[in-house]
């Protein structure tokens, strides 16, 4: 038998069975990304936070996609099929059904329903709900919120002497009731006893023909339970997203919040409009971000580094005091006190050593940087290892791939690189290497040595006045001979 401690409930049920038509979309609704997690994963993270014995969703809809994303995320979700009667209190009730059948004897004291498409719902509002609920000894206890519009929410009912006695859904309102501004937030704290008793009192005898979770607080009242509301003012953290519109809402809301976040934790973001920062990020403090900057996935910034502007970073660790400026980066690293940018794209396994630099124009895709090494001007490298304190010449191309395999090189550490350079993989470099302008270096160099290609070069005197004559070119090229005869005969 499950209780649930004094703060955490016994279970905590997500509701994720719906079909989100509104979305007009392939992905199921709840899956859709906002901040960095897809609303259902952030229902699963807020019900995590507030360590339930239990934690179930309830799926249907698309519910293989569903179950995948849910799992993947959380392996201790209880995955619950609602059956073919539909209604928000049919979810619950198959919900709880699954978890008295776990072996454990039925479930008992708090248990917390929330839905799959709230996003911005925190643990700390839902804490506040389990708490007052059970100060008030209640057996069901609404979180409710008033809206100037409250449009198809259900509303809530309370009596001459404020109690809350019943919610009447949008649809099977009077004009009266439709005219309340207090609204149904859909999560809500019950008795687990309460809420199976009352579940089985529920019919579907109604303007959607639906099992109404919300029927359940009226029959338990009429049952002679304590049933009241909690109201809260931040109606954002309850409002759900049915469609794309209400999705970017949401969306500009959470990144308001989260900016917000990070600047009181001492981040400077010049710009948060523009800012969008996923809620997995973290910050340490004295990082200033610049306008038009994206922080996606698992990136994180140290100390005193500056990102931005214009910077799209994606599961990038960027260490303390590194400067990356106009920036496209995934799954990479930037080492402490390093610069990369402006415009440059650092593709995944890209790691650069502390101090190091990848400058204008670069890609880069699997390749190790050491300390102190600088790759400064309009260069690919792909699959490459590079030490310490060396250079590379600006325009140089890791040629990894030979059209069938890709292939790795290796550069020593304090080598100086000339410009132009080719590297047909795989080649090793030695330390302290040199090469010139220019040279392919398809053999490997040894340490210290100088590579060039014996290429001497040659020039055809009067070629452009022979083969391209009447051109431009050859006219300037006329002039030039016509003014050195002149003079060597002033000489002369
Ligand atoms: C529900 C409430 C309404 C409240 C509103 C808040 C009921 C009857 N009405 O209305 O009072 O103001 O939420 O947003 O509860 N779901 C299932 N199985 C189902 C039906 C729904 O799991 O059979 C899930 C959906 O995926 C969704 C949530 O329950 O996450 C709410 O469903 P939705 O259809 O949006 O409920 P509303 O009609 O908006
Ligand atoms: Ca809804």
């Amino acid at each position: 038998m499950t209780f649930g401690t004094q703060e955490s409930p016994s279970a905590v049920i997500v509701l994720a069975a719906g079909a989100g038509t509104r979305m007009k979309s392939s992905l199921p609704k709840v899956m859709h990304p906002i901040g960095g997690r897809s609303m259902v994963q952030h229902a699963i993270a807020t019900a995590r936070e507030l360590s339930p014995e239990h934690l179930a969703v309830v799926v249907r809809h698309q519910r293989d996609l569903v179950v995948q994303q849910v799992t993947d995320f959380d392996d201790q979700v209880r995955i619950v099929d609602q059956d073919e009667v539909p209604g928000t209190g049919r979810a619950v009730e198959v919900a709880v059904d699954a978890l008295d059948a776990l072996g454990g004897g039925d479930i008992q004291g708090t248990v917390i329903v929330t839905y799959g498409d709230v996003p911005l719902l925190t643990s700390a509002t839902i804490s506040d709900l389990t708490r007052y609920h059970r100060e008030q000894d209640n057996a069901v206890t609404v979180l409710t919120t008033n809206l100037e519009s409250p449009g198809g929410y259900g509303r809530i009912i309370r009596n001459e002497g404020g109690e809350v006695t019943a919610i009447v859904e949008a649809k099977d309102a009077t004009p009266e009731q439709l005219a309340l501004t207090e609204v149904n937030s859909g999560i809500y704290a019950f008795d687990a006893a309460v809420l199976r008793e009352s579940l089985r009192s529920v019919t579907t005898d109604n303007a959607q023909a639906e099992k109404y979770l919300t029927d359940v607080l009226s029959i338990a009242r009429d049952n002679g339970h304590r049933t009241s509301a909690l109201t809260i003012e931040d109606r954002w953290e309850v409002e759900g997203a049915n469609d794309r519109v209400q999705l970017s809402q949401l969306g500009k809301i959470l990144n308001e919040r989260i900016t917000e976040r990070h600047m009181r934790n001492g981040v400077t973001i010049v710009d948060p409009a523009t800012t969008w920062i996923d809620t997995t990020v973290t910050i340490e403090n004295d990082v200033t971000i610049l306008p038009g900057t994206q922080l996606h996935g698992d990136t994180s910034i140290g100390t005193g580094a500056t990102v931005g502007p214009d910077s799209t970073l994606t599961d990038v660790r960027i260490e303390q005091h590194a400067t990356v400026t106009r920036v496209h980066g995934s799954d990479s690293v930037i080492g402490e006190g390093a610069t990369v940018g402006p415009f440059t794209y650092l593709r995944p396994g890209t790691v650069l050593g502390g101090k190091g630099k990848i400058g204008a124009f670069c890609e880069t895709k699997n390749a190790e940087i050491g300390q102190g090494t600088k790759v400064p001007h309009l260069s690919y490298l792909g699959d490459v290892e590079i030490g310490e304190n060396s250079n590379i010449g600006a325009a140089s191309i890791f040629v990894n791939y030979d059209g069938v395999n890709k292939h790795r090189s290796v550069i020593g550490s304090h080598v100086r690189m000339g410009s132009d350079n080719m590297y047909v993989a795989p080649v090793t470099v030695g330390d302290g290497a040199y090469s010139g302008a220019g040279t392919v270096i398809r053999k490997d160099v040894p340490a210290g040595a100088l590579a060039i290609n014996e290429a001497p070069q040659r020039n055809i005197e009067g070629w452009v006045e022979k083969k391209r004559s009447g051109t431009a070119a050859a006219e300037a090229a006329r002039r030039v001979r016509e003014r050195n005869a002149d003079e060597s005969i002033e000489e002369g």
